[in-house]
C-alpha cells in the first residue's frame, strides 16, 4: 500500500535483490507458461526468456472477468500462442487455466515443460493435471515472506517431505512435489495480522492524506 502511493521519480531507502535461486531453462523446447491473475505479470519474463532462448512458447493466462485482464498484448509479444481465459467467459474464452491446457495436451501439444505461477488452488489444480499427463510441472511459490534471507522461517513451505525456504530455495519448486495443502492452511495463518496491519495503515494514509 505503501509502494503504491509512490509516483514515477519517488524513491525508497534500501533494495535487496535478486534474492532466491535464479530459474534455468536449458534445453527446453516445448513449454507452456500459465498465468493465474496477478500472477501473470510474473509469468511474463519466464515466457519471455523462454521465447529469446528458442523455445516454442504457449501461454495461457486467466482472469475472473475481462476487466481483470492485465498485460495481453505484452504476452502476446513473448510467446507462440496466447490463450486468455476468464472464470465468467466475459472475453468470450470461457473456462480455468487448467481446461484449456488439458485441452491443448490432448490435442497433440507435447510439452517437456509446464510452469505455473498464481494463486495456490490454481497452481495445485494444474500440477495435479501435469502429473496426470507425466509433464515436468515448475510452480513459482510466494508465501509471505518477512526477512527473505532463510532466517525468520516465516515463509516455510514443505517440497517432497522436506522443509523449504522459498525466500532462499525458490521462488521456483517441482509442483508434483510441493504439499498444496499446508501451504494453503499456512497462508491463511496470517489473514488476521494482515487485516489488522492493512486498517493500520489505511489509518496512517488517511492521516497522510490530511496532513496530520
Ligand atoms: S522470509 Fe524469512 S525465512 Fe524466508
Amino acid at each position: 500500500m505503501l509502494l503504491n502511493i509512490l509516483n514515477e521519480g519517488d524513491e525508497i531507502l534500501d533494495f535487496v535483490g535478486p534474492l532466491g535461486v535464479a530459474s534455468h531453462f536449458d534445453g527446453v523446447k516445448n513449454v507452456a507458461v500459465i498465468g493465474g491473475g496477478l500472477g501473470t505479470a510474473i509469468a511474463y519474463p519466464q515466457a519471455k526468456k523462454l521465447n529469446k532462448l528458442g523455445a516454442s512458447v504457449d501461454m495461457i493466462t486467466g482472469f475472473r472477468n475481462k476487466d481483470l485482464v492485465i498485460i495481453e498484448d505484452m504476452c502476446k509479444s513473448v510467446c507462440d500462442n496466447l490463450y486468455v481465459m476468464t472464470d465468467d467467459g466475459s472475453n468470450g474464452n470461457k473456462g480455468f487455466v487448467t481446461q484449456k491446457l488439458e485441452e491443448l495436451i490432448n490435442s497433440g501439444k507435447n510439452y517437456d515443460l509446464v510452469i505455473a505461477i498464481g494463486p495456490l488452488v490454481m497452481m495445485k489444480a494444474v500440477s495435479q493435471l501435469t502429473k496426470k499427463y507425466g509433464i515436468k510441472t515448475i510452480v513459482s511459490m510466494n508465501p509471505v515472506m518477512i526477512d527473505g534471507t532463510g532466517m525468520c522461517g516465516g515463509c516455510r513451505i514443505t517440497v517432497g517431505g522436506e522443509t523449504k525456504f522459498a525466500c532462499v530455495d525458490g521462488p521456483d519448486f517441482d509442483g508434483h512435489l510441493v504439499d498444496f495443502d499446508s501451504a494453503i492452511l499456512r497462508s491463511k495463518m496470517f489473514k488476521d495480522t494482515e487485516n489488522q496491519g492493512r486498517e493500520k495503515h489505511s489509518c496512517r494514509m488517511e492521516g497522510f492524506e490530511n496532513g496530520r
